[in-house]
């Protein structure tokens, strides 16, 4: 390798010259936005933490996709806010409920795009948990064929991928048989593989309803100490037949996202969760940041390895991306 002054780095850096040699390209392809649908509501509902974000009625998803394809995104994450929740969560997988709705509609509409749907219970249970709650503890192996049913309940409203995301250990292997039991052999699984118990999804469970009434989530979601843990967490979906794996949150995990890409080269997505969103919006709004910062964000996470990412900047930023 030649040294200074033969050597000099900045030749590459002219105007014309450095995009060529970009090594990280984002693309609208790179992008799952997030649809909070809810079934409560007649017209969108602003969610207050999470500022240039709505809720919106079933009946308003099919325009706010429409949307999105004008500007180039064609990938999308449905949250379902139910109009009932139980003990067990079973609007959840209701063939009638918030998500098997507007799963049929979008798709019946745009056959092409692709729906991802969250497969988790916190949002359709009175105690706001991910799981079935006995004498206070969520219970593992009792969650797991109402996860299966709910998966099962997803593709045959048309999910093109089915994610989920409440960590419970065996939770891919239960929706996979439960998924080939039903004949839907070819559905892929994104598996919320390494989650972390984060603050940083407080935005999220005001916009999705779904906080828990008691405790929190360390005895399920990952200990944000710990990254060897994650690579078993990883290689346990993997081996249960994830398809797709996620790391969340993202930025301050972009450390998982390069070790878990490196390790086990399979196709990651990162979610650039609710939190990471709101303090980004709320520095710019106050003039602190400027808005290049969101871009700059995105392309570390793609830089770090994840293939796909989740974000609610999707719309604000896919402009910029020529
Ligand atoms: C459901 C779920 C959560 C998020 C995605 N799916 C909430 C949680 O685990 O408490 C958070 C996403 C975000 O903060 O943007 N289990």
């Amino acid at each position: 390798m030649a040294e200074f002054p033969k050597l000099r780095l900045r030749r590459l850096r002219k105007p014309n010259l450095r995009k060529i040699f970009r090594e990280t390209r984002l693309t609208p392809e790179n992008f799952i936005v997030p649809i909070f649908v809810d079934e409560n509501i007649k017209s969108k509902k602003p969610i207050e933490s999470m500022p240039g974000y709505y809720r919106i009625p079933v009946e308003g998803a099919v325009k706010e996709v429409e949307e999105c394809l004008e500007l180039g995104l064609g990938n999308f994450i449905v949250f379902g806010i139910p109009s009932y929740k139980d003990e067990v969560g079973s609007s959840a997988f209701d063939s009638d409920g918030v998500i098997q709705k507007t799963l049929r509609k979008l798709k019946s509409e745009f056959p092409d795009v692709v729906v991802v749907t969250d497969v988790c219970l916190c949002e359709y249970t009175t105690h706001g948990h991910c799981g079935v709650v006995k004498d206070g503890e969520v219970l593992n192996d009792e969650t797991l064929p109402i996860l299966g049913k709910t998966a099962v309940s997803h593709a045959e409203c048309g999910a093109d991928i089915v994610a989920p995301s409440g960590m419970m250990d065996g939770m891919v292997a239960a929706i996979r048989k439960a998924l080939d039991d039903s004949g839907f052999t070819d559905i892929p699984i994104m598996s919320y593989a390494a989650k972390y118990a984060s603050s940083f999804y407080s935005p999220f469970r005001e916009a999705a309803e779904s906080g828990y009434k008691f405790g929190d989530r360390k005895g399920y979601q990952m200990d944000i100490h710990n990254s060897d843990e994650a690579m078993r967490e990883i290689e346990l979906d993997i081996k249960e037949g994830a398809d797709i794996i996620m790391v969340k949150p993202a930025l301050p995990y972009l450390d998982i996202i390069r070790r878990a890409k490196e390790k086990f080269g399979y196709p990651l997505a990162a979610y650039n969760v609710s939190g990471e969103y709101s303090m980004v919006k709320a520095a710019i709004e106050r003039g602190w940041l400027g808005e290049d910062v969101v871009y700059e964000i995105l392309v570390s996470i793609r830089r770090a390895g994840a293939d796909l990412i989740i974000t609610y900047h999707a719309k604000e930023v896919v402009e910029k991306l020529q």
